[in-house]
């Protein structure tokens, strides 16, 4: 591997969504034909508001040329997926969209709130483009009425990392109000424990809440909790100790999950844990390895931490290791940089919402949305979560 290949490929291309970056580059073009540096404000204000209007025009036309391409992949999709769209020619990497997104829309409601056109100096940017994917996938699900499913990751998307759900969260009044109108919920986590308790002490406040608000235990079972990506379910019952009852495994698992066996399961933990531990000592991390039932992870010992360029290295180089051995072969797992610590968990998201779908009656993908806050193509772990259910990208 190149000193070339790693910074192009490794520390970059792998950090960026690059549908998001595409559209940057598109809106990018009138904001450089039509800004204007030099126009002082006061002075200049008629010029500066109609190049404001101009652009938020242009930009709403691409906007409104991106929709017609995501509608003509979904048809593709729908029609013969073995022919790329012309969406999928531009933007190789782009993945399955479940349902069309009111771009147009979109960008209207996020230029009233954050001025895009209006800006002179500061081109429309990722975090500009991410916005109004999300206003317009909310839009779409929303103008559909279909939402049946909403997943949810924990750490930094619910919670800070490492923290827990506590009663004065504001999630817990949205989550109470989709509960209600019949929208079932699912927290899909990579923390993977085995008791009910320990997910009862992440998410307490949550679980008593919609025990409190559910006096004749209409909302039993519409909870789910699935924890390690794909690996241990739990459903919220008022009778259930800590809230929780565990699922047994031919309730929830899907045929593909046969393959997990212990033998299959150790094999892949060793070869990662090895992988870890190779990294440790090679870039002297100030870690400490842990080994669980369906994970092996490094976490940072007390007061100690590493540096971001040294956990990125760290994911790659195990993922790449376990992705080329014969136990990564045989089942699937996703290496992931929680911020950190580093963890690789044996199966990954899309299979954990997966699961919650058929587990809750069969809910299909343009039924489901995901919200999370990993959405990089590798070395994180919500970004499978979006191969079976509409992304929403909670920071990216
Ligand atoms: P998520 O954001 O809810 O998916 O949680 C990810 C975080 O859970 C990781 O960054 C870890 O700090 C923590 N965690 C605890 N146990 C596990 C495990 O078994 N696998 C992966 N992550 C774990
Ligand atoms: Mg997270």
């Amino acid at each position: 591997m190149t000193t070339r290949y790693r910074v192009e490929h490794a520390l970059k291309t792998h950090r960026r969504d690059q549908f998001i970056e595409w559209i940057k580059g598109l809106l990018a073009v009138p904001f450089v034909l039509l800004s204007q540096p030099t126009a002082v404000h006061g002075d200049d204000k008629s010029s500066v508001d109609a190049m404001a209007l101009n652009a938020h025009k242009r930009y709403a036309e691409i906007m409104k040329d991106v929709e017609g391409l995501i509608f003509d992949h979904i048809q593709q999709q729908k029609s013969d997926p073995r022919i790329a769209s012309k969406l999928k020619l531009l933007v190789p990497s782009v993945g399955t969209f479940f349902t069309p997104l009111p771009l147009q829309d979109a960008f209207k409601f996020q230029d009233e709130r954050r001025y895009i056109s209006s800006r002179r100096f500061v081109a429309p940017s990722f975090n500009d483009v991410r916005l109004v994917l999300n206003t317009a996938q909310a839009m779409s699900l929303i103008r559909s009425s279909k939402l049946e499913l909403v997943t949810f990751d924990g750490d930094v998307t619910l919670y800070d990392d490492g923290d827990v759900l506590r009663p004065d969260n504001p999630c817990i009044s949205r989550i109470l109000d989709l509960l209600r109108g019949g929208t079932s919920i699912a927290i899909v986590t990579a923390a993977g424990y085995t008791e009910a308790e320990k997910y009862y002490e992440r998410l307490f406040g949550l679980l008593e809440a919609v025990a409190a608000n559910d006096p004749d235990h209409d909302l039993e079972h519409k909870l789910v909790v699935m924890g390690g990506e794909a690996n241990f379910m739990f459903a919220y019952s008022s009778r259930a100790d800590h809230k929780l009852e565990p699922i047994p495994l031919d309730k929830w698992q899907l045929p593909e999950m046969q393959s997990w066996t212990e033998e299959n399961v150790k094999a892949l933990l060793d070869v990662a844990e090895a992988a870890l531990k190779d990294c440790v000592t090679c870039l002297r991390l100030p870690v400490n390895v842990l080994r669980k039932k369906r994970a092996v992870g490094i976490y940072p010992e007390k007061g100690k931490s590493s540096t971001r360029e040294q956990l990125e290295e760290t994911v790659l180089v195990v993922q790449r290791t376990v992705e080329m051995s014969d136990a990564g072969k045989r089942i699937p797992f996703c290496a992931f940089n929680g911020g950190n610590d580093i963890f690789v968990d044996i199966g990954d998201k899309s299979l954990g919402v997966m699961a919650c779908q058929q587990y809750l009656g069969g809910i299909h993908g343009s039924k489901t949305l995901h919200v999370g806050d990993q959405f990089l193509s590798a070395g994180a772990n919500d970004f499978k979560g979006c191969t079976i259910a509409q992304p929403r990208r909670q920071h990216c």
